[in-house]
């Protein structure tokens, strides 16, 4: 990410200004040493926790159905649990957790993920991540990133409906957006000034009880007596943040442009994109969707937000769709005549290319749309 810096801290790194009331570094870095990092000021040590238990989380169950072609309908999953508690897998592999989070109570305490970053795209509602780095709100259309490590608490609207990925590497900005300087290059869809940071204000949540440690297969759950939100001042390039797709500027182009022009977020194992509203392909006899195409080594996920998805039959929003590699896709029969002389579209939709093969789960099975697969078929 791009540098920030607010608060108070010493001139110095590493050095102290007032011995009497010494701030406490923590250095937040991803790569051991050498990744990218933040260093923050604590009033309180960090470190410092009153106990420490085990608890045991409910882990993926695999879907027992064939893999095909899939179309889950997100929203029927219905609300339950909290942010930490209600998250809804549909699709898993070594790398990435992909699902949605609907919930239904506040969240039990704080939060940290010992394995994974996060990203959401905010489908509905509202909230506020509180971090040692601040207050973070963010709203309808954001993607809401929360990196490894981070201890967090989320106070949300009722109406909370998130697409979200977990992934186990890091989320990134391509770095064909990037000049040799680190900066987003003209060009680029999207601009530094775009990404929202927290604010140092008064936190919303106090910053003491409990943290639930995200761990896998289980939650480490720490208490806290002493606020860990007490951070006076902090600088760096690692920290969360919220951006808006409307801030996103699509690329358009004579012809059908392919998916990577979209591209809005990537890791090691997975590509995100954000298809959005937009003027279609100008050549006169252009085919103003996608081609019939075969992704020999991906499997690609979509997220059906707001707008008319005209290549897909049946699909509304909150559906999500999932072409697998092995199995040519693309548009139903009569969506390409329909789509001729087309000059726009308003969609909203989150595309995720996982570079690994997905597992679907169980729970995917109950809102399974099970006449996808064949709604290619004459
Ligand atoms: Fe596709």
């Amino acid at each position: 990410m791009f540098y920030v810096k607010q608060g108070k801290m010493p001139d110095l790194r590493h050095t102290f200004d007032d011995r009497k009331n010494l701030l406490r570094e923590e250095l937040f870095g991803e790569e051991s040493f050498e990744g990218p990092y933040s260093l923050l000021y604590h009033k309180n040590e960090p470190t410092e926790v009153h106990s420490i238990m085990e608890k045991r989380k409910a882990t993926v169950k695999p879907s027992g159905k064939a893999i095909s072609h899939k179309h889950f309908r997100s929203l029927e999953l219905g609300r339950e649990g909290s942010f930490i508690t209600g998250r809804k897998v549909l699709m898993y592999n070594n790398r990435l957790s992909i699902g949605v989070i609907q919930p239904e109570l506040p969240m039990e305490g704080m939060q940290r993920n010992a394995l994974s970053e996060f990203i959401g795209y905010i489908h509905s509602g509202s909230g506020t991540l509180v971090s040692p780095f601040g207050n973070l709100r963010f709203g309808v259309g954001d993607y809401l990133y929360i990196p490894k490590g981070l201890t967090f608490f989320i106070e949300y609207s009722k109406d909370l409906s998130i697409f979200y990925m977990e992934s186990a590497d890091r989320i990134g900005i391509p770095q064909r957006y990037l000049n040799i300087y680190g900066q987003l290059k003209e060009g680029s869809p999207y601009y530094t000034r775009d990404f929202r940071y927290p604010l140092l204000e008064k936190p919303a949540h106090p910053g003491n009880g409990k943290v639930f440690v995200d761990y896998g297969d289980r939650f480490i759950v720490e208490d806290r007596k002493n606020s860990i939100f007490d951070v006076v001042g902090w600088d760096g390039y690692l920290y969360p943040f919220a951006v808006n797709v409307e801030r996103f500027s699509p690329i358009v182009g004579k012809l059908h442009m392919p998916p990577p022009v979209h591209e809005h977020f990537c890791g090691k194992s997975f590509m995100l994109g954000t298809f959005l509203p937009r003027l279609f392909d100008f050549h006169p006899k252009s085919v103003p969707i996608s081609y019939y195409h075969n992704n020999i080594d991906v499997d690609e996920v979509l997220f059906y937000s707001t707008g008319n998805f005209m290549s897909r039959k049946g699909i509304a929003p909150g559906s999500i769709t999932v072409h697998v590699r092995g199995i040519i896709h693309g548009p139903q029969p009569g969506a390409v005549e329909g789509a001729i002389g087309k000059k726009s579209t308003d969609e909203v939709a989150v595309m995720i290319e996982a570079y690994d093969p997905l597992n679907f789960t169980e729970i995917s099975e109950g809102v399974e749309d099970t006449g996808y697969m064949m709604s290619w078929k004459k």
